[in-house]
């Protein structure tokens, strides 16, 4: 299987494994993720989810380009393969649980676009970052170009975006293209104390941001706000809340439940 799907303890990992390709993703690979964060989304010991590339050369060189003959050719098969894109992203953007790219190496094209609908992105220093559509003559989609606006801003998505050329690590940094550069060599290290975190802090307090922000970015139609609120009393209704409140009183560590 060219996307390993693992759950370790309280993190389900979605890792793109096909390094002879640079994990290039193809068909299947898409294809596998919406299942894979259903099953995350309903297992509730789950309570982060992480994307990697398998081995340290790449996260994903972008969607394998030798399916596009197939694929992704006339304009039948380009709009069915952005609907299966738009499936895909959507499954990691709108799961209320906290979702995460850790980036080795190669992130382009669809590697991006993965990286993008994560709530957080974190690289080593020789991570290189690109969206090629302009090289390869492709439409690129409607929200990958939205999910791009919205973290680099207008004037730096134009320029990824015509000139298709590659950034380093530090370029991608200084766009708030990711959160956080480390040494090749601690990223790893670093992610799991960000998982970690994550883990730890109240599950519908988190879910809670996850539903107001997407209101913010979704892709038509005003925010609903009837939705926001209720986010907001399900946490002020908690258990959760409770724990955290008692727990900061009596100077120790909260124990969340998600409940
Ligand atoms: N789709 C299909 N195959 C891919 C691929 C992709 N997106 N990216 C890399 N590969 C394949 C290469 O064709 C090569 O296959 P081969 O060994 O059969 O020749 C293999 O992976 C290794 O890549 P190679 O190009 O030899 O490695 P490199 O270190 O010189 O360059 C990249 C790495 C990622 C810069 C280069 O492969 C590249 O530009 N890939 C395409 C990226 C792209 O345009 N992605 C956007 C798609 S929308």
């Amino acid at each position: 299987m060219s996307v390993l799907v693992e759950k370790r303890g309280a993190v389900g990992w979605i890792v793109f494994n096909q390094p002879e390709k640079k994990n290039a993703i193809n068909d299947a690979m898409w294809r596998a993720i919406p299942a894979a964060m259903a099953e995350f989304d309903r297992d509730a010991e789950v309570r982060c989810i992480a994307f990697r590339g398998a081995g340290s050369e790449a996260f994903a060189a972008g969607a394998d380009i030798s399916e596009f003959e197939n694929v992704r050719s006339d304009r039948g098969a380009v709009a069915e393969y952005d609907d299966l894109l738009d499936r895909v992203l959507h499954s990691i953007q709108d799961s209320l649980k906290p979702s995460l790219a850790m980036i080795h190496g190669y992130c382009l094209g669809g590697g991006v676009e993965i990286a993008l609908a994560c709530d957080l992105r974190y690289c080593g220093q020789s991570a290189q970052f690109g969206i090629p559509a302009a090289k390869l003559g492709l439409g690129y989609n409607i929200e990958g170009h939205k999910r791009l606006l919205e973290t680099v801003g207008h004037a730096r998505a134009r320029e990824i975006m015509f000139l298709g050329r590659r950034y380093d690590a530090g370029e991608a940094l200084a766009m708030s293209l990711v959160h956080r550069v480390l040494p090749d060599a601690e990223l790893e290290r670093y992610v799991d104390g960000v998982i970690e975190t994550l883990c730890k802090n109240a599950p519908l307090a988190i879910a809670n941001s996850k539903t107001i922000l997407e209101q913010y970015v979704k892709s038509a139609g005003a925010p609903d706000t009837a939705r926001m609120r209720a986010a907001i009393e399900r946490c002020a209704k908690s258990a959760d809340y409770i724990e955290g409140r008692r727990a900061f009183m009596e100077k120790r560590k909260p124990r969340f439940t998600g409940k």
